[in-house]
Order: C-alpha cells, then sequence, then structure tokens
C-alpha cells in the first residue's frame, strides 16, 4: 500500500497489493484526470498518453477554440457541471445568482497516513499503519466552491476509498443539488453491469447485462437502500467469469437514497458515478459550511467476480464493522416472530426458551408485540411500554427466567415508526412525516418517524434506554418496516425541505450511535423488512442483518448468493423455519435448512416445542455443527462454484480456511433428475500441493462429523474436480468438509 505523488509527471498514484489506480493534473488551468485503475504497474512511464490531449482537441491552453469538445471527453476526476462536458456531472450547485455551471481544478493536495473518520456519516477505518489517504483540494474559481476529493488504501485489500467533501469558501449561499462521491471514467471496452435486484421476501438476485451506448444504473429514492435496487454497480469486462478476468466493483457506504449510474459515451468509454441519489435532494450552504458525501468503495478484481468478493469481505471485516461480536461466534439465537406472530405471552416464551436451551441454543429474541397495545400490526409503534397483559411482571421478569434457564434474551424494536392509533402520536402528530394539508400515505398502517428532528430522536432513544435498562437484554434487533413518502419536515424550513431525506439517515446513524454508545456490549442486528437495509452503512453499527423475511432454503440460496457477493457470510442473518414455508409454502428437508442457515449467523425462527423429537435431535447436533464450523464460516474466503439462480437445478459454494487447510463444500441439489449421473464438481482456492480427507458433515447422523476414506489432492479437487452423488429426492442438501492431510 502506498500513496505517491510524482512531482515531475505531475501524477499520483495509489497503490493496493494488487492493483494501481492513477490521476493527475493537466494542463495550466489544473485540470485533475483519471489515466488508469486496474492491474499493478510498476513502472508507468508513457501511461499519460491515457489523458488523450494528444488526440484532438488537446488542452484549451493549446486550443482554445475547442474548449468544449476537451471537456466532452477529458477523464475528469470530478468532473463539474454545465460548462461543455455533457456526460454524467459529479456536482451541481445552484448559485445565489440562479446560475449551475461549476469547473473544478486543483489547487493543492494533502497525502495523510492513516484514514479520517467521516462526521456522522459511517465510513471505513484504518490506522497509520494500515492505511494511507490522499486529499485533493479543487476549486471553482468563479464560486468559490472547494471539492476536497478523499482517498484512501489499506494495507491488506484491494479497495480504494472515495469520498468529497464540498466547502462553500464563496461569499454567498449555494443550493447543492447533486454531490457524487466518485466518479470513474473507464477506458473504452466491452463491459457487462452487474446489479442485485429484488423485492421483499427475494432480495439481492444477481442480474448481469450489458453496458451499451447511454446510460444504465439503480437507484433507490425509498429513503433506504431498498428491496428493489442495491448500492452496488459491478463492471465486468465482457469476459470476465467467476474466477478469471477484470472486475470493478462499486459501492456506496449509505443507507438511503442512492444511484449507481454505468454511461456509455460516444467515443465508447464508460463513466460510472456514485452517491447520493439527487432527486428531492438539495442541501444549503452558507459561506464557510461544507458537506461531506458518503464514502464509495470501488474494488478492482483481476479473478474475476470471486476476487472482487473476497476484497469487499476482507474489507468489510477488517476495516468497516466495529462490533465487539466481529470476530467471535455469535450465540445461537431463537426467535419468536414465526412460531408465534403476535399471538404469545410470558409463559408461551419460556416454553419455547426451555426446549431450546435444553437443545443447546444460546439467545431467546423476543420479536413484534410486546409493547402497548401490539396485539396486531395496526397499532403502538412509539409506545415502547411493555404490555403487562401479555408478560406479566414484564421484560425483567421474562429475561431472569430466560437467564436461568442459562440463555441470553433480546428484543425487537423499530424506533424509527409511529402508528396513527399510538400514544406517541396523540401527543405528538407533527412527528409523523407527512405534508401539511395532504393525507400521508400508510404502509403496514404506520407513518415515518421525523428523526431529522433531534427532540424526536432523543424522545424515542430516552425510551428505547429505558426499555434496555429495565432487564438483561444483551442483543436488540432494530427493524424499519416501511419507505418514506410525503416528504416533509416540521422541522425545517422552506428552502430545507430537500435536506429531510439525507438528515433523516444522518438522525438514524446518530440513534444506533447512541445505542451502541450506552450499551457497548449490546449484540445488534440490523433489519428493514427482511433486507430492505442490508448495506456498508447499516453494517457500520451492526455486525449482523437480517438478509430476508424469506427463509425458505431453495428462496435463501439466490437472496444469500447475491449477499454474499458483497457482505461476508458473517453479516448474514439467517434462520431455520418450519415447513411448509410461511412465505411460499415449501416444504424442504430440515437437514437443507439447517445447512443454508449455518453459511449466516444461524439460528432458528420456530415454535420448537412443536418439533418432532426427531428433528430436536437434529437441532441439538445443528447447534454443535456451528460451534464446529463457524470459525471457518465467519472468517474464511468464499468461493460461488455453481449457482441455482443461473443453472436451475443445483447450487454450490465453498468457504476455505485463510491458510487454505480447511474447506467447506455446500452443495444442493435443488431438482433431482431422472436417470442422472453424479455430477463433477470441481473446487476453488486449495492448495495445489496438500492432499485434503473428505468428512461427511450431516445432522441426521450420529456424530454429525464422520470420516470417509476418500482423499484428494488440492490440484485434483481444482481441475478434474470429484463427485457428487446424486442424491434422492429435491432440495437435497450435502455439507462435506475437506480437511488437509498432508
Ligand atoms: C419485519 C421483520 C420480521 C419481523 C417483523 C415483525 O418484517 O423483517 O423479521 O420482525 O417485521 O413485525
Amino acid at each position: 500500500m502506498s500513496i505517491t505523488y510524482m512531482e515531475k509527471e505531475r501524477i499520483f498514484r495509489l497503490d493496493t497489493q494488487e492493483s494501481t489506480y492513477l490521476l493527475g493534473i493537466v494542463g495550466s488551468e489544473g485540470f485533475v484526470g483519471h489515466l488508469y485503475y486496474g492491474k499493478k504497474i510498476k513502472d508507468i512511464t508513457g501511461v499519460q498518453e491515457l489523458y488523450r490531449v494528444h488526440e484532438n482537441p488537446y488542452t484549451p491552453d493549446e486550443n482554445n477554440r475547442d474548449r468544449l469538445s476537451f471537456y466532452d471527453c477529458f477523464p475528469f476526476e470530478y468532473s463539474g457541471h454545465g460548462i461543455g462536458d455533457f456526460r454524467e456531472s459529479s456536482i451541481r450547485a445552484e448559485l445565489a445568482d440562479g446560475s449551475r455551471a461549476g469547473k473544478f481544478t486543483y489547487v493543492s493536495h494533502e497525502i495523510i497516513g492513516g484514514k479520517e473518520k467521516l462526521v456522522g456519516l459511517p465510513a471505513t477505518f484504518g490506522t497509520t499503519e494500515n492505511a494511507e489517504s490522499l486529499h485533493i483540494r479543487c476549486k471553482d474559481s468563479v464560486s468559490g466552491l472547494t471539492v476536497v476529493l478523499k482517498y484512501s488504501v489499506f494495507a491488506d485489500v484491494d479497495a480504494v476509498i472515495r469520498s468529497v467533501q464540498v466547502i462553500n469558501e464563496g461569499k454567498e449561499e449555494i443550493k447543492l443539488t447533486k454531490v457524487m462521491s466518485a466518479s470513474l471514467d473507464m477506458e473504452a471496452g466491452s463491459y457487462d453491469a452487474l446489479t442485485l435486484h429484488g423485492s421483499w421476501a427475494r432480495e439481492r438476485h444477481m442480474e448481469r447485462k450489458p453496458i451499451g451506448h447511454g446510460w444504465f444504473g439503480v437507484s433507490s429514492n425509498r429513503g433506504e437502500s431498498s428491496h428493489q435496487e442495491h448500492p452496488f454497480l459491478g463492471v465486468l469486462a465482457q469476459d470476465a467469469g467467476q474466477e478469471t478476468g477484470e472486475v470493478f466493483g462499486f459501492q456506496l457506504v449509505y443507507s438511503g437514497n442512492f444511484i449507481a449510474k454505468a454511461q456509455m459515451s460516444q467515443f465508447g468509454g464508460v463513466r460510472v458515478v456514485i452517491g447520493i441519489e439527487p432527486e428531492d435532494f438539495c442541501w444549503k450552504l452558507a459561506p464557510g459550511e461544507s458537506f461531506q458525501t458518503p464514502e464509495a468503495v470501488l474494488v478492482y478484481s483481476h479473478e474475476g467476480l470471486g476476487g472482487m468478493t473476497r476484497s469487499f469481505h476482507d474489507l468489510y471485516r477488517n476495516h468497516l464493522i466495529r462490533s465487539p461480536y466481529l470476530h467471535k461466534k455469535r450465540p445461537i439465537l431463537i426467535n419468536n416472530w414465526e412460531a408465534t406472530y403476535f399471538d404469545f405471552n410470558t409463559e408461551k416464551i419460556i416454553d419455547i426458551a426451555r426446549e431450546s436451551a435444553r437443545l443447546g441454543i444460546e439467545l431467546m429474541v423476543l420479536d413484534d408485540g410486546w409493547f402497548g397495545n401490539r396485539f396486531d400490526d395496526n397499532r403502538s409503534l412509539g409506545d415502547w411500554k411493555v404490555n403487562e397483559e401479555k408478560l406479566p411482571g414484564g421484560l425483567a421478569y421474562l429475561a431472569e427466567q430466560i437467564n436461568a434457564l442459562g440463555m441470553k434474551f433480546g428484543l425487537w424494536f423499530e424506533p424509527e415508526m409511529i402508528s396513527p392509533d399510538s400514544d406517541l402520536y396523540r401527543a405528538h402528530p407533527d412527528w409523523a412525516i407527512a405534508v401539511p394539508g395532504r393525507t400521508a400515505g400508510l404502509a403496514r398502517n404506520q407513518y415515518v418517524l421525523d428523526i431529522s428532528r433531534k427532540e424526536v430522536r432523543d424522545a424515542v432513544l430516552e425510551q428505547v434506554f429505558a426499555v434496555l435498562h429495565s432487564a438483561n437484554i444483551e442483543y436488540v434487533k432494530w427493524d424499519m418496516n416501511r419507505p418514506l413518502a410525503d416528504l416533509y419536515s416540521a422541522g425545517l424550513p422552506a428552502d430545507r425541505q430537500g435536506e429531510l431525506y439525507h438528515r433523516y439517515v444522518l438522525g438514524m446513524y446518530e440513534m444506533q450511535e447512541r445505542l451502541l454508545e450506552e450499551f457497548p456490549n449490546l449484540l445488534l442486528e440490523n433489519c428493514s423488512g427482511g433486507g430492505a437495509r442490508f448495506d456498508p452503512g447499516m453494517l457500520y453499527y451492526s455486525p449482523q442483518i437480517w438478509c430476508s423475511d424469506d427463509t425458505d432454503a431453495v428462496e435463501r440460496l439466490m437472496i444469500q448468493e447475491g449477499t454474499a457477493l458483497i457482505y461476508p457470510l458473517s453479516a448474514i442473518g439467517a434462520h431455520v423455519s418450519v415447513c411448509p414455508n410461511h412465505t411460499v409454502g415449501r416444504t424442504t428437508p430440515f437437514v437443507t435448512r439447517g445447512n443454508v442457515a449455518l453459511t449466516g449467523t444461524f439460528g432458528y425462527e420456530l415454535d420448537i416445542t412443536k418439533l418432532s423429537e426427531e428433528e430436536k435431535t437434529m437441532v441439538s447436533r445443528q447447534v454443535k455443527m456451528y460451534h464446529t464450523l463457524n470459525d471457518l464460516v465467519r472468517e474464511g474466503d468464499y468461493y460461488r462454484i455453481a449457482s441455482y439462480g443461473e443453472n436451475h437445478l443445483y447450487d454450490c459454494y465453498q468457504v476455505n480456511s485463510k491458510q487454505k487447510d480447511e474447506a467447506l463444500l455446500f452443495y444442493t441439489q435443488v431438482l433431482n433428475e431422472p436417470n442422472m449421473h453424479g455430477r463433477r464438481i470441481r473446487l476453488s482456492g486449495m492448495n495445489p500441493d496438500a492432499c485434503y480427507r473428505v468428512y461427511l458433515v450431516d445432522c441426521e447422523k450420529d456424530p454429525f462429523l464422520q470420516e470417509t476414506d476418500r482423499v484428494f489432492s488440492g490440484e485434483v479437487l481444482m481441475n478434474a474436480g470429484f463427485i457428487m452423488e446424486r442424491l434422492w429426492g429435491d432440495f437435497r442438501s450435502k455439507l462435506l468438509f475437506f480437511k488437509q492431510i498432508s
């Protein structure tokens, strides 16, 4: 890792272990141009040609006559707006006179050891030993608006982190109506875009398609990163595959409205921008004030999608997730939601906990319905006081009983919401986000609280803290079950209403920060109607996020595959639930449900008292499996071997230890085929010089770990492969453990 400035060439070079990022200063006006991002280059002699300024129309100081042609093809590191670069702009500011043009040229730079924190925003972190940063100051000489382009690299991961600070150094107020976190001009080539799309209960399905002329993009205007689209854009060389070829991953460390766009220009180059969605965004900046964008993460891989995935996993594990639980086995939890929904009382929860404790489950989580008059989902959000009718003796009593069984106790909240039928709404109707004079739309019969307002945040947190102090609560599930609409804040003046979406997200981050300051040992799991806010921003606060309300094992194969494209398995909330499944009505074997959940945080979401004796025996073995395998799953390298979403027959992925002495292979035969042979499977990332013995991991067997006499060399496993037997029936899963023996 290093950042250097080559004074003679006026080039900045940012190096990670395997990649190089080059940008520089061009011409007498000091345009900041992008030169290269890709595989590591030691000697960069000659690279300036990629500015293409020797081609017509040269730089304006040599050819002012064709200034616009220069603007429209120069690879700007951070393009201005409205001056003749007709591609996607990076920033748009409305000046006091109503004009919107801006052109940012080099002023100064500094190279700093380590990495600064971003005030109020989640951000990757590093020390002076393992991180280095570059800040380039550029200014629009007319308005005085300044942008500080920030870059950081780490010693251990192939990623470049970017963000932008905008400072109004002019004399008049300006309105910022667009500000991207990063812009990258890529050379002409044939690229595919890879995105994650979905809906409630089917989040983050992968989709790949060619990038053509015009633009392609994903965004959210729902106030959350959303079920529907994801703050991620992959740009893949068209010949890139799972473990080969060039892949560029772009992600925003943010949980609200975002946009990521790839635009192919008239000359075939592709400009990628990523940042806060500009629609409905308008931020007022008085002279001297500044605005900090969220961070964008850029990952380059020359080892295909797999290389990109492993870089994201390492980056987020080593430089984003702060929780003290990150490198620990999380307590195996059982959640009562699918077991009881709203229909529970102390006795029922203790019954579930008793049976769970007997089988080795470690944490009882009480979900929605414990507060106010919450007998269904029509009321009481905002009234965070225990419902003593359901829970006589309150949470303190319940937690004591659960602790006495040897289990921890956890609780669900939805702090950002307010039901019209709640004491909170009756007292403060203007705390709900709604436009005066319009009836705001309900979703799940609830409104969103205006947590851009400090008094609202304080009042909600006061209630949440009181509950958490009242009993021994060691885990919180923080939920958020509807998008934002009818945007208006009674706490903001008319000319600041465009700030509400972002202020909402900042408010939510502040609340989570305060929660963790008050309860530093709390295990926090974020959630948003399943996985509508599964993003890097939330990972800064919670080491795990509920991945989807869909707990069906087959659906989860695709949801977890798309999620694992970016996020480490240790972050993926995954539970075993009952069949027929509550979302799709499918019946899958208990073994398969367990194996799929084992590739996440692992837990249960069912009425354990109603399981058969045979299933209970499997639960106690799955608990042991988790304890044996979780270190590997949590800390290992992930390899996607085959995708059910692509082949519609089977799914296969693998987790290897960093030392490559152990590997776990998760195989699911989703559909059986008649008269078919066993399937050849080739593994990845094994040590070619080692030999491995195969163990069968099966919760139907005692012991669950069965040594076999199958031994393979690493080379055979990776090149020739081995035969996975044909399994009898659909939705069948097989878990194999490979241990190095020589
Ligand atoms: C959301 C969550 C579920 C559950 C319910 C409770 O849908 O994703 O896991 O907590 O809310 O209302």
